[in-house]
């Protein structure tokens, strides 16, 4: 056994006998323990920080004396002068070892620190980000030994840091020489290396020690709204979430206007793309500021999209997407300069990483959701539904992965609805019919009491009551059908047929009144029959792409479902079942996972080994391809009924039961010729 002292590590539990006088650092790296340090050992940095323990620890089979670690030095009382340093801390490049000792490294002193998500899953995200800062010594220049800076301070990263291979672009090199001048040799830079590159690549440069923090933006570019996390690269922190509508909207509300208006228009792809990144160039400053940060610390971005917007993000024309084979210009995914994607509000040498697309229109947005759900690592059969002006949808167990991409309009997003709205302070977002008054009442953004609870007034006065949103009609049209002022097959009623006067006449068809106002000049509310077949197409679209995968995959019920999307943490799972616009399973399997989409974007940021993983999982899922599957138009079909025409819901019916009321009179209602219509959004 070594006469050296022992070394131990927590919570890590590794070990290893180190010669009197070692930095605890040198120790920590030659073990492979992850150790923070930006500035390599220089007393700088303070990212080293360690918790040494004294006592007994049998478990390690050490006792710990007084001594162990070498005294507090200058460096540190410096240090903890000037910023502090928490109680029984030591920076680990300063002490060194003198006996055996126990080191704890706590959460902040990690490189690969473990980041919780808050979402409903306990998945946590390990750091690993593209790219890092690293504090570096430069050699001087020496007029006996010409050699360049840049060739200099690659050397000094290889000597000190070990890293190989570094390269700079002629905006960084302009920096170079000032930034050496002023920190007197020594320099912070930002380096990046993605998962596929051989070489590193300056990002930034700052003179001396750089308190400076980097940042990354995660980027759920959607067909309605354009969602942004801003993540600090060291710890994951999200310091700001933001989102604004996508611009395009004015092209065309869903992904086939938007194709069409390219067919339709020279030029128009270009317009679409300006527009686009003008709206992302916004969104960097607005969340930059935020989050209190400078625009131009963000270096990185990972972007996740359908496939149209990802091809109108990088300029690309996507007329093939709007007609079968449905050819993607590239589907890998792709990591190149922000610049040359006109994103210029960021670092100028920010880097993009977009992750792959599955198929023509299954999108980088399904691979975020599949990454961040991992529905491959599933022992039970689990539907994943991201609900948006697209559905992605995936089904898979450990066994085998599906996934497709159903056309549901932005009917669920509020908008093509008489009163919809975007899901903000004054939209109805709750609503309860009680089934013998026909009574309605609500809830609204901004007020946590129902509209005939007390103090709901006062609640709203400065928000009023604006509209409905996403999940305010999805309950709208369920508590309708629950209260039997809906049919089956979607008609309202009459105030006859009804027994409320609520049900109002208009031109040939009925409206519910949800909220009237407009004796004192506010709006008038009512969910309309066009409202309801809006709602039938979008949810039809969502329950046939479904039906098609667990065909595909040969089964007639699914083990759970998790609602994903923007807004499907705000729906409600029971309106969801009575709509039908999922199929039928115990309502305690049906769970929400808010924003997947948006965390796979994250979770790619964080950590580049998730890059590979997910090029990886992509390469194995199955596509399905709703638009050229004839079984979809009779799965569309049939789903038009509410909550279904043939399927039985046996779980829902255990806990709901569906007045048996029809409207159709032979006339004086629509046509229903919305069921047959059949669109690509
Ligand atoms: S490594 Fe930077 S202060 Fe210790």
């Amino acid at each position: 056994m070594s006469s050296d002292p022992l070394v131990v590590f927590t919570p890590s539990g590794k070990r290893g006998y180190f010669p009197v006088g070692t930095p605890i650092l040198t120790a920590a790296r030659q073990l492979g323990v992850d150790l923070d340090s930006v500035c390599g050992g220089r007393g700088i940095c303070s990212k080293c920080q360690i918790t040494p323990s004294y006592g007994e620890f049998p478990k390690h089979g050490v006792t710990v004396r007084d001594g162990a670690l070498s005294e507090w030095n200058a460096v540190e009382q410096r240090y903890q002068d000037k910023r502090g340093l928490k109680e029984g801390r030591r920076l680990g490049c300063q002490a060194t070892v003198q006996g055996d000792v126990v080191i704890d490294v706590p959460p902040e002193s990690q490189v690969h620190r473990q980041v919780v998500r808050k979402a409903a899953t306990a998945r946590t995200i390990t750091m690993d980000p593209a790219t890092h800062l690293y504090f570096v010594a430069v050699e001087e220049p020496d007029m006996h030994e010409p050699t360049g800076d840049l060739e200099r301070l690659q050397r000094a990263l290889k000597a000190q840091w070990g890293i190989g291979e570094v390269t700079a672009d002629l905006s960084l090199l302009a920096k170079l020489q000032p930034a050496l001048r002023k920190g007197e040799w020594k320099v912070t830079v930002a380096l990046h290396k993605g998962h596929n590159d051989t070489s590193h690549r300056i990002l930034e440069i700052w003179p001396g020690y750089s308190e400076e923090r980097i940042y990354g933006l995660a980027i759920d570019l959607g067909s309605t709204t354009i969602a942004a996390h801003l993540c600090d690269l060291r710890n994951g922190e999200v310091k700001a979430s933001s989102g604004l509508m996508n611009p395009q909207i004015r092209f065309g509300e869903d992904l086939m206007s938007r194709v069409s208006y390219s067919m339709m228009n020279p030029g128009g792809d270009r317009e679409m793309t300006a527009a686009v990144r003008e709206a992302i160039n916004d969104l960097t400053r607005s969340i930059a500021a935020e989050g209190g940060i400078e625009p131009r610390q963000i270096v990185e971005t990972v972007f996740v999209c359908n496939p149209v917007m990802h091809h109108l993000l990088l300029g690309l024309d996507p007329v093939e997407l709007g007609q079968a084979p449905f050819a993607l210009t590239t589907s890998d995914s792709l990591s190149l300069p922000a610049r040359e994607m006109g994103l210029d509000a960021m670092n100028p040498r920010a880097q993009v990483y977009i992750l792959p697309c599955i198929a023509g229109h299954v999108g980088a947005d399904c691979a975020a959701v599949a990454l961040s759900e991992e529905p491959g690592k599933s022992e039970d059969l689990v539907l994943i539904v991201d609900v948006g002006t697209n559905a992605e949808i995936l089904l898979g167990n450990t066994t085998r992965v599906l996934a497709c991409s159903s056309p549901t309009g932005p009917a669920f997003e509020g908008a093509q609805i008489s009163s919809g709205q975007r899901a903000a302070p004054g939209a109805i977002e709750r609503i309860e019919i009680d089934p013998v008054t026909k009574e309605p009442r609500f809830r609204v953004i901004g007020s946590d009491k129902w509209s005939d609870e007390e103090g709901f007034d006062t609640d709203i006065a400065t928000t009023g009551i604006t509209g409905i949103c996403g999940s305010g009609i999805i309950e709208a049209v369920a508590e309708m059908r629950m209260a039997g002022l809906l049919d089956e097959s979607g008609l309202i009623g009459s105030a006859e047929q009804t027994g409320t006067p609520r049900c109002v006449p208009e031109g040939r068809t009925h409206s519910y009144l949800l909220h009237d106002a407009s004796e004192t000049g506010g709006p008038r509310i009512t969910v309309t029959q066009g409202d309801i077949r809006a709602i039938q197409l979008a949810k039809s679209a969502l329950y046939a792409g479904a039906r098609l995968l667990m065909d595909e995959m040969g089964v007639e019920r699914v083990d759970r479902i998790v609602l994903a999307g923007a807004f499907g943490a705000h729906i409600s799972t029971k309106h969801a079942m009575v709509l039908g616009m999922i199929p039928d399973a115990p309502l305690d399997k049906v769970t929400s996972a808010g924003n997947a989409a948006g965390t796979g974007a994250r979770i790619a940021l964080s950590n580049i080994g998730a890059r590979a993983e997910i090029e990886r999982v992509v390469r194995e899922i199955t596509k399905v391809e709703t638009a050229i599957e004839p079984k979809f138009q009779d799965h569309f079909v049939a789903a038009n009924a509410i909550p279904h025409k043939t399927d039985p819901f046996p779980d829902l019916y255990s806990v709901v039961t569906l007045p048996k009321v029809s409207f159709n009179t032979g006339g004086g209602d629509d046509d229903g010729s919305g069921r047959r219509r059949r669109r690509r959004a």
